[in-house]
């Protein structure tokens, strides 16, 4: 049994050691999409809005995912660059939760995460006006030949209005399962001298 099974995480004082040994067993244990995670924006109303998205890196700065900027969570994140995310993983009966401001990552960052997708996706990329009305799967297909025949030769450019965000956390929350729902929780509050670390009742 590792220092990070169970209960064990809430002796620990780093959010995002607890966070990357987390994740490493979510990889390790879920049949699939281990690093899904909803995301939370809000509308111009201050209407919620959620849905799920791929974890593509976490570290000190953040969590990073990759998106649509012209979607409507690119539009509500450009308007209200805030955000909320959880992870739930369902064997290990585990969840983490966080929040805080959003900021585009670099263009350089986001090139480099884009040449990485298989060729494709990349062709998808373009071809996909992400969250906008879609007449008929065909005009879809028809789209995705149009660019595969553009970029038939040589590399995929990233589009302009194809990025990642990344969410800054002021606070992560850490769940386990326990026996009688008498869980632990343990929360993380970002302080100007480090993160603070608070038990929660389940
Ligand atoms: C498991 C899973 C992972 C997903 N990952 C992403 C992702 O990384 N980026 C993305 O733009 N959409 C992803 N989607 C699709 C989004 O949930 C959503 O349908 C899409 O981004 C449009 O959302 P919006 O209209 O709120 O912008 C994923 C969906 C699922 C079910």
């Amino acid at each position: 049994m590792n220092a990070l099974t169970k209960g064990d995480f809430t002796e620990l004082d780093d959010p995002w050691a607890i966070f990357h040994a987390w994740m490493a067993e979510a990889e390790r244990s879920e049949p699939n999409d281990p690093t899904a995670m909803a995301l939370a924006t809000a509308d111009a109303d201050g209407l919620p809005n959620v849905r799920m998205v791929l974890l593509k890196a976490a570290d000190e700065r953040g969590f990073v995912f990759y998106t649509n900027a012209e979607s409507n969570k690119g539009r509500e994140l450009a308007a209200n660059p805030q955000a909320a995310l959880v992870f739930h993983w369902k064997s290990l009966r585990r969840q983490v939760r966080a929040r805080g401001r959003v900021t585009k990552v670099s263009d350089a960052e986001a090139d480099a995460y884009f040449a990485s997708r298989p060729r494709d996706s990349r062709i998808g990329a373009w071809a996909s006006q992400q969250s906008r009305p879609l007449e008929s799967r065909f005009a879809l297909e028809k789209a995705v030949a149009f660019y595969a025949a553009r970029y038939a030769i040589g590399e995929v450019p990233r589009p302009p209005y194809w990025t990642g965000f990344r969410i800054d956390p002021i606070a992560i929350e850490f769940w386990q399962d326990r026996p009688f729902r008498l869980h632990d929780r343990v929360v993380f509050t970002r302080a100007p001298e480090g993160w603070t670390k608070t038990r929660l009742y389940p």
